[in-house]
């Protein structure tokens, strides 16, 4: 009895003991509990379109392979707010990896085809956080992904901003942990660094991301620090309040990945300002980003565990040389970075809200009044240029490698319907922009 009574104290100790703490945001880094910082180490985790958060055996399967690989963190586009994920946040807990959620879900996308943030997607985000923010080893969430996809989308800016204020004020009144929330934007060279100013810019916190995140391909080994335009990626990352990173990245053209980006990004170049990385992604699947694969592709037609010609649950077997390239590249990349204590918020500058340039694509005028709940938008805030047909940049050499991520992007299958949506809306958006400047006319539902 007092055997087993005390067995019973040893193994809660050890549960206590392997739980991991809350990540907390400083300025512009994220902190361990001890005040170390911490970086982020990432892949991509979505293994079906739906909740991959519910089959506990296979979360354990995984979180395993990926602790030998040396992720601390996942990310997951898409949950099921109603479902139980205990067992899989526990299995990704017991190997020491954070995650970050998207609180939109496939009903709830924010699209520039169809602006609008009302109460119907609050509750559905809230649904999620609700689920989610009980867990500390939740990093943080997302108000969107790549919801900007084009350089003619940047009219959605404003309900993404809204989208983050009123679900911190939700976190807030709920009395949560202080989740951080923020959005994972597309690389689109057009838009750098407006986009990430806007969403940090105005001098309200309540208003602003909590970190800004970015999905880019602009890395193709072999390449280097200035042919990737991370150099230009850095610049716009100086002392930028909130913190920064990488929410996808590992370009796959031409291939083997070599992951050679990591040095920039946890070396002497970007380590001051960039808080890591997530690679794109973990299981392997049509677009070939996938790091490790749970069988070879074509499969059984009749098998309930292969969904678009690819196995989608099993034992992961990594992907050479792409994992073993990874797992050596991390092995070698220990930074430490800073201390809490050593955070100096002075160095730290808000940047003023970017006003769109002759030629330039960015279409807000500076700081203008956010959309409350239940606007939409009829209109544009002003105008972008004349657009040519052609919406995309060709040019694959410097700051121009937004479309190789676009193309891998939309075989990723993550989010299909979603590009398609975004296509149809250019026609839109490009036909208002012939009109000059036309007014921001909210319409209160
Ligand atoms: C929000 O917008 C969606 C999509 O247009 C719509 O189905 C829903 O009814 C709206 N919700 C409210 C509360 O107006």
């Amino acid at each position: 009895m007092l055997f087993a009574s005390l067995s019973l104290a040893l193994s809660g100790l050890a549960t206590l003991a392997s739980a991991l703490d809350p990540i907390e945001v400083v300025g512009n880094k994220f902190f361990n509990k001890d005040g170390s910082q911490f970086f982020l180490k990432g892949v991509a985790y979505q293994l079906r379109p739906h909740d991959p958060l519910i089959d506990t055996e296979q979360c354990k399967r995984d979180a395993s392979l990926m602790k030998e690989l040396g992720v601390n963190s996942i990310r997951v586009y898409h949950v099921d707010a109603s479902a139980d994920h205990d067992g899989c946040m526990k299995a990704f807990d017991d190997a020491g990896i954070y995650l970050l959620i998207d609180l939109d879900t496939f009903d709830t996308y924010i699209l520039p085809s169809n602006l609008h943030w009302n109460q119907t997607q609050h509750d559905d985000y809230a649904d999620v956080m609700d689920t989610f923010q009980k867990y500390d080893n939740v990093l943080g969430f997302f108000v969107g992904n790549e919801n900007i996809a084009h350089k003619e989308d940047s009219i959605a800016a404003p309900f993404i901003k809204a989208a983050a204020r009123d679900m911190k004020a939700y976190r807030d009144k709920k009395n949560y942990r202080k989740i951080p929330i923020g959005y994972s934007a597309a690389d689109i060279v057009e838009l750098r660094p407006m986009l990430q100013n806007y969403l940090a810019c105005g001098g309200e916190t309540a208003d602003i991301v909590d970190f800004f995140a970015l999905n880019s391909y602009s890395w193709c080994d072999p390449a280097d620090y200035k042919t990737s335009s991370y150099d230009m990626l850095e610049s716009y990352a100086k002392n930028f309040p909130i913190p920064i990173f990488f929410s996808e990245t590992g370009c796959n053209t031409p291939g083997p990945r070599l992951f050679a980006d990591q040095d920039a990004v946890f070396g002497k170049d970007m380590i001051n300002d960039w808080s890591g990385s997530i690679i794109y992604e973990w299981i392997q699947e049509e677009n070939h980003y996938g790091l490790i694969s749970y069988g070879p592709a074509g499969g059984d037609a009749t098998n309930t565990d292969v969904e678009g010609g690819f196995t989608r649950k099993g034992t992961p077997t990594p992907v050479s040389p792409d994992f073993n390239n990874l797992k050596s590249k991390w092995a070698t990349l220990k930074p430490t970075g800073v201390h809490k204590t050593d955070v100096d918020p002075k160095t730290l500058t808000t940047p003023s809200c970017p006003t769109s340039t002759s030629g330039g694509w960015w279409g807000i005028e500076g700081n203008v009044r956010l959309p409350s709940l239940g606007e939409t938008m009829a209109g544009t805030f002003t105008s972008v240029p004349t657009a040519t047909s052609d919406s995309q940049p060709q040019d694959s050499g410097k700051d121009g490698n937004d479309d190789k991520g676009k193309d891998g992007k939309d075989d990723k299958g993550k989010d299909k319907g979603k590009n398609a949506a975004s296509k149809d809306m250019q026609i839109t958006i490009l036909g208002s922009s012939l009109a000059a400047v036309i007014l921001f006319a909210a319409v209160a539902l």
